[in-house]
């Protein structure tokens, strides 16, 4: 399947897709066709072109509204034809044009286990909560700020001397083996959205 990566910053979770299908190219079913940010310079898009994988960038600012920035990001990815789009560490909520057009088939991940501490701090929210057991989920995009229906979950131990670095850390090693475990395998089975149940398509 053809899957198109959108980041915001360093980008380990495309790194670790990246390396997966690297590994097994003709095995792991998901072949990164382009990675898409919403600024320049990002760690993410290096990693990108280091691997020699199309990037392009779709700034807030280059807009005049939020609308003018989704309907470009969305065209900016139909593009490149993806069969599916994940949003790994991107920092933007995707709009109605860009859900219209690749919604069902758009997954994020969050280092929160939903529906707790969603938005932008979930390992911040965690600790200040003072949780024992926190995660990460990744789910199928829909037009909430992370409530979109849930495909995989982990927990991660929250440590007593944690800090929202190291805990943020603990998570994307959990979050990056769960990504690399789903993408694969959804790319390769394909899948349907039924309610909030996730229906994998083909043999499991
Ligand atoms: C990940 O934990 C992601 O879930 C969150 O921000 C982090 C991005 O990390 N939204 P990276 O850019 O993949 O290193």
């Amino acid at each position: 399947a053809r899957v198109v990566v959108l980041v915001s910053g360093s980008g380990t979770n495309l790194q670790a897709l990246i390396d997966a299908a690297a590994a097994d190219p003709q095995g792991y079913g998901a072949r990164i066709v382009a990675v898409g940010a919403d600024r320049p310079g990002i760690e993410g898009l290096a990693r990108a072109e280091r691997a020699g994988i199309d990037t392009f960038v779709v700034g807030l600012g280059d807009h005049p509204d939020r609308a003018a920035w989704d309907a470009a990001l969305t065209d900016a990815v139909a593009e490149h034809r993806p069969d599916l789009v994940v949003l790994a560490g991107f920092m933007k909520l995707t709009g109605p044009t860009f859900l219209s057009r690749f919604g069902g088939r758009t997954l994020n991940t969050h280092p929160a286990l939903s529906p707790a501490f969603p938005g932008m701090h979930g390992p911040r929210d965690a600790l200040a909560y003072g949780v024992k057991v926190t995660g990460c989920t990744l789910f199928v995009v829909d037009e909430g700020v992370d409530t979109g229906p849930i495909v995989a979950q982990e927990a991660v131990p929250v440590r007593p001397d944690d800090d929202v670095e190291s805990l943020h850390e603990r998570i994307k090693t959990k979050e990056r083996a769960m990504l690399v475990e789903w993408v694969g395998r959804l790319a390769r089975h394909g899948f349907r959205v039924r309610g909030r149940t996730i229906e994998l398509q083909g043999s499991p």
